[in-house]
């Protein structure tokens, strides 16, 4: 039976406003589409580029059945290929990350230029045409310092969301910053329950004590409410910031596939720390205030972030199976900002550990939960989960548009 039709008749059928049948959370079938009708056409978040500083510098990344290289170029560029051999295939570099003067292949040595270029192939006989060799590039980008990948071969325009985070993140010195810590967790869920659980905060007070130290639960607060009210805290807070050139106002794609939006913390609360006050005392931002709240960005299907005055975190979702999912975070400080001089790592990482593992834990009862036989799809609470409504409208119309096929998503 074909896949891709199984899919577009349930989601054509669902319920406005409610979760979604179980099979979208557990068949390996609709995952399979998922991969194939919105994963290996959207543009994804891969890296930040200060992971990569230095030209040879390489971190791989595997989505499905892809493998990818990223890796900056002697000229500082960074580009992405498929981390596959054009000589017999095999992977190219075998390490999460790395750097090295040239690609090397492990099998029988094919040498590869850092732009992918096929330097050196041993004995390969006198027709043999390096140029017809190099290797397959992969759509990359680097946007304001978010190293973007898209696996289509024609690749959907980035550069409405390109301009919109050139603004957002200008404030943000991701160029000028470096990881100061990751985590990667593999939460037991589908990835949409992985992206459910983050579209809300109707279960933050019942399970996050850390994060709600600072985060406001209000849906207002945060624009995510189906109303789109705006609390009047909010409103101040983005006058305030933009005041002094901190792009922050609510900003939604057309087709719902990323927002921006800078959110007060709670009362004073300069950053998520457990209290309250900033954990990196050299900021990679320019906002000339720590109570400057957490510029929140989402970008389906693969990354949300929140950017602090003080620190910014990125966020990457993977999805392994029907049930598994990545999901990979990223502390980034100044480059020059000192461990024990300037911030302390576990006051910098606390509470978002915490609040990942909390997190992990109510996808994982989610994911049993809805395994069940009885399992129904639910109603979104109006005034808690518009970011949800939103993220299944989302999903849904992205679903439908790639089997059905309009010409604005990317090409087979
Ligand atoms: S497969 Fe890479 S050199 Fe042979
Ligand atoms: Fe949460």
């Amino acid at each position: 039976m074909p896949r891709p039709n199984d899919a577009l008749s349930l989601i054509m059928r669902r319920k406005p406003a409610h979760s979604l049948d179980q099979a979208f959370y557990c068949d390996p079938d609709i995952f399979q589409t998922d991969l194939e009708m919105i994963w290996y056409r959207s543009w994804l978040f891969a890296i930040p580029s200060c992971e990569i500083p230095k030209a040879g510098d390489y971190v791989t990344h595997e989505l499905g059945t892809y493998a990818v290289v990223i890796v900056r170029g002697n000229d500082g560029q960074i580009r992405a290929f498929h981390n596959s051999c054009r000589h017999r295939g095999s992977v190219l570099c075998r390490s999460r990350k790395g750097r090295n003067p040239k690609l090397v292949c492990p099998y029988h040595q094919w040498t590869y230029e850092l732009d992918g270029q096929l330097l050196w192939a041993r004995d390969m006989g006198p027709d043999f045409d390096p140029k017809q060799h190099g290797l397959k590039p992969v759509h990359c980008r680097n946007v304001s310092g978010m190293v973007y990948i898209c696996l289509a071969d024609t690749a959907p325009d980035i550069e409405p969301f390109a301009a919109e985070a050139a603004r957002y993140l200008a404030p943000h010195d991701l160029e000028n910053s470096k990881v100061a810590y990751e985590s990667s967790i593999i939460e037991q869920g589908n990835w949409k329950l992985v992206w459910e659980n983050n579209r809300e905060c109707y279960h933050c007070a019942g399970n996050h004590p850390s994060l709600c130290r600072t985060f406001p639960e209000d849906p207002r607060a945060i624009g995510n409410d189906e109303s789109g009210e705006m609390s009047g805290l909010l409103d101040q807070h983005v006058a305030r910031c933009e005041a002094v050139g901190a792009p922050s106002a609510y900003k939604i794609a057309e087709r719902g596939d990323w927002r921006f939006v800078r959110t007060p913390l709670l009362g004073s609360g300069e950053s998520y720390t457990m209290d309250g006050k900033v954990a990196v005392s050299k900021p990679n931002s320019t906002i000339p205030f720590k109570d400057a709240g957490s510029l929140l960005k989402f970008h389906y299907p693969s990354t949300w972030n929140h950017f602090l005055s003080d620190h910014s975190l990125v966020f990457r979702v993977t999805p392994i199976s029907a049930t598994e999912t990545e999901v990979c975070t990223k502390w980034l400080v100044h480059k020059d900002a000192e461990e024990g001089r300037d911030y302390d790592l576990k006051r910098l990482t606390r509470v978002w550990i915490e609040t990942n593992d909390e997190d992990r834990e109510v996808v994982e009862n989610n994911q049993r939960g809805i395994r069940s036989p009885a399992y129904r799809p639910g109603p979104y609470s109006p005034t808690h989960e518009g970011g949800n409504i939103q993220f299944v409208n989302w999903y849904a119309d992205s679903l439908i548009d790639a089997i059905t096929g309009p010409a604005t998503m990317a090409a087979e």
